[in-house]
């Protein structure tokens, strides 16, 4: 199988695995919400935001990485760009929030490891991208 293929089998077993965990979200019905709701109003409405925007984020890092896109329409590139780390930053900040509401505190302390090396990285990734961008611009 080559490399193009095996990414379009990541994106599509993907997107249709988010697609069935967001669903039930995308209805704003909180008894349908698998997280258990202690909050209609703030609990809900964040987790429904954080999955949103996480959403959003998933989908536009994938078209990231796609080389062609890159290089021939690198204007889109850096809007997509922008809208994927904007993304990153507003899901990662909700997901804090989502949180605080868990009740088992190792979960809570796993999920808070992940969120920050989620908003870790995507800094550390849009600090070099720029870098990288300012130096072509410099350089040449
Ligand atoms: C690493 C970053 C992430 C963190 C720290 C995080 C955090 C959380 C937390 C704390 C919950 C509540 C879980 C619970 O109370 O049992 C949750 C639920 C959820 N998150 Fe995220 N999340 C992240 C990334 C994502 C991404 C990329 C998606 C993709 C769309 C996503 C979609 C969801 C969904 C669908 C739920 C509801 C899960 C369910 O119905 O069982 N999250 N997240």
């Amino acid at each position: 199988m080559n490399q193009k293929m095996s990414w379009w089998i990541l994106f599509f077993v993907s997107i249709g695995i988010m697609i069935i965990f967001t669903i039930s979200y995308l209805t704003l019905d909180p008894a349908k919400s698998r997280v258990m709701i202690q909050s209609t109003t703030i609990q809900y409405l964040v987790l429904v935001s954080h999955i949103i925007f996480a959403f959003i984020a998933l989908l536009t890092g994938f078209f990231q990485f796609i080389d062609r896109f890159r290089l021939q329409y690198s204007k889109i590139h850096r809007y997509i760009g922008r809208i994927y780390v904007s993304s990153i930053f507003i899901s990662g900040l909700l997901a804090l929030v989502v949180i605080l509401y868990m009740e088992d505190f190792t979960k809570a302390v796993a999920f808070l490891t992940l969120d920050i090396l989620w908003l870790f990285t995507c800094w550390k990734g849009y600090r070099s991208a720029v870098k990288k961008v300012l130096k072509n611009i410099i350089f040449g």
